[in-house]
């Protein structure tokens, strides 16, 4: 049985470098579920499709091969073959994911996909459903949060190394936005696992991030 651990949480609490900074440590895989949802969006744009447009998007995605792949950079993301890692970062592809990611039909092929990649490598996964749907008996469950303005604020000073000019009252709005579409939608919304372990990082540095999820994981998994 490969070991598997659950990492859910709202945008911006520095899941996905944490995650993979963990997963690292414990020499296993990071699935980033997140770029999944973003590749089917950005997919849709570029083909066109409209994210709002539920039939169409869900359609696109029943013959959507999505894949992903390791490198030293980390996971790369691949739509029908296509590398698309370079383009999920953006507002426009994190709009488009949150929207696409409402879709019953949608998330029915994540899941199936991500419980394949699972079952068959030791992985950390993060996302949102993952504790409560994706890997519901995951031995470990983690639910990693920070205030709204926290997270506004380091996803603000991310963009700006980016070179974005959007002010943190913009960033701020979409991140509420999106925490309203991700913990309001009707199939699997974003919400805490009972059996997860919340961890607040308003407080905490990035490496005190790590050394408490670490703490977490190794002492449920029965490691020293
Ligand atoms: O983690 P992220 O910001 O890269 O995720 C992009 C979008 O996909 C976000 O709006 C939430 C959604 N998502 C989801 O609904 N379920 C997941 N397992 C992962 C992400």
């Amino acid at each position: 049985m490969p070991i598997n651990i659950a990492m859910d949480g709202p945008v911006g609490a520095g899941k996905s470098t944490i995650a993979d900074c963990v997963a690292n440590a414990l020499g296993i895989l990071h699935l980033d579920t997140g770029a999944m949802y973003r590749a089917v969006g950005v997919t849709a744009l570029k083909r066109g499709i409209d994210p709002c447009d539920e039939e169409k998007v869900t359609e696109m995605c029943r013959s959507l091969v999505l894949d992903v792949s390791y490198a030293k950079d980390g996971q790369h993301t691949y739509a029908d073959g296509e590398d698309v890692t370079g383009i999920l970062r953006t507002e426009e592809a994190s709009m488009a994911a949150s929207k696409v990611a409402t879709y019953p039909g949608v998330r029915a092929q994540m899941v199936e996909a991500q419980q394949r990649m699972a079952k068959n490598h030791d992985m950390l996964v993060d996302g949102r459903d993952i504790g409560t749907r994706v890997l519901a008996d995951a031995p470990v469950k983690i639910y990693l949060t920070a205030s709204p303005e926290v997270r506004a604020r380091r996803r603000y000073l991310q963009l700006q190394e980016k070179g974005t000019s959007d002010t943190y009252e913009k960033v701020l709005a979409d991140l509420i936005e999106r925490d309203r579409q991700d913990m309001n939608r009707k199939t699997d919304p974003l919400r805490k696992a009972e059996d997860a372990v919340e961890v607040d990082t308003s407080e905490l540095t990035f490496d005190e991030s790590v050394q408490e999820i670490l703490r977490i994981v190794k002492e449920a998994l029965g490691v020293g």
